[in-house]
């Protein structure tokens, strides 16, 4: 039997689980529908994919109030924070397994700890793919141990700009002419201020030692052309020093291609569970 699958969100992250489930790289699974605000781009995709027979809406509710909604058992998230704090409780009152791309959100306490119970109780199940970093296994394996935990995120301003940091600011992202440390702080406060480029810290500060104690350092670079995350934990077990230098993507300079990847991996084990490794 097949699991179907939708996708709200069909920008960077969302084409490429299309083009994994496409090519049969997860086992058992189907697409069946793309929630999508611009709903042109996602058919341009899908033609170019030559892909016909995946229903697209441009409208939430319409998705829900449709009779696919109830066949649909992973609903897949690659699109705003915004789009999981709107939709998010409707699809874990439906018992759905929903696959959150955009972790950012859960820095709001009060959101995550609705959403937890909201799935507990609807026997709903919430994913948090490892995204554009490595080691979540290892950093929740010890998280009672940890007496410190930091990520440094490196990345080029092109792939910063835009970030709400610079509406305060007096660094401007297109100025930025040798490397500069913008953020030193909390993955809380860090999320607030480069809500596209740090998801990343917040899925390692709640695997870990939680988002006050977690520390984040943004650095933009004008003579890197990776995204790179730097990763220092330690406690009595020992430390873990981890470099992960991500290629962005073409499409998408804020989203790493490993983001991508770990999200296709996380939907495999969702689908076909039998023989699993990693923790
Ligand atoms: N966890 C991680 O490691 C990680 C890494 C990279 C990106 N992300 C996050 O994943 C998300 C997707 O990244 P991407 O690079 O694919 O982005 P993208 O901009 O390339 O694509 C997002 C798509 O979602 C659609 N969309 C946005 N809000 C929507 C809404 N409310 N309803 C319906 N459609 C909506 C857009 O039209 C667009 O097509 C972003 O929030 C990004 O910050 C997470």
């Amino acid at each position: 039997m097949k699991t179907l699958i939708a996708l709200i969100g069909c920008g960077s992250i969302g084409t490429e689980i299309i083009k994994s489930i496409k090519n049969g790289e997860i086992p058992h699974a189907k697409a069946v529908a793309i929630v999508d605000t611009r709903e042109h781009a996602v058919e341009e995709v899908l033609d170019k994919l030559n892909i016909r027979d995946i229903q697209i809406f441009s409208d939430f509710q319409d998705f829900l109030s449709s009779s696919l909604f109830s066949f649909v058992d992973i609903i897949v998230e690659a699109a705003s924070q915004m789009a999981v704090r709107n939709y998010g409780k409707k699809i874990l009152e439906f018992g759905k397994k929903f696959l959150v791309l955009s972790t950012g959100v859960f820095a709001d306490p009060i959101l995550l700890t609705e959403f937890v119970t909201l799935a507990d109780e609807k026997n709903a199940k919430i994913v948090i793919p490892t995204g554009a970093i490595a080691g979540i296994d290892m950093i929740r394996s010890v998280k009672k141990n940890l007496t410190s935990l930091s990520i440094t995120t490196t990345k080029n301003p092109v792939a910063l700009s835009g970030a709400p940091f610079f509406n305060s600011s007096k660094i401007k992202s297109e100025r930025i002419a040798t490397k500069t440390l913008l953020y030193e702080g909390s993955a809380e406060d860090a999320i607030l201020m480069f809500p596209a480029n740090v998801n990343v810290a917040v899925t390692l500060a709640l695997a870990g030692i939680g988002l006050k104690r977690t520390l984040v350092r943004v650095i933009a670079d004008p003579d890197i052309k990776i995204n790179q995350h730097e990763i220092l934990a330690s406690g009595n077990f020992g430390d873990i020093h981890i470099i992960v230098r991500n290629n962005p993507m073409v499409e998408n300079p804020r989203t790493s291609m490993l983001a991508a990847l770990s999200a296709i991996e996380s939907l495999r084990n969702l689908c076909y569970d039998t023989f699993r490794i990693g923790s």
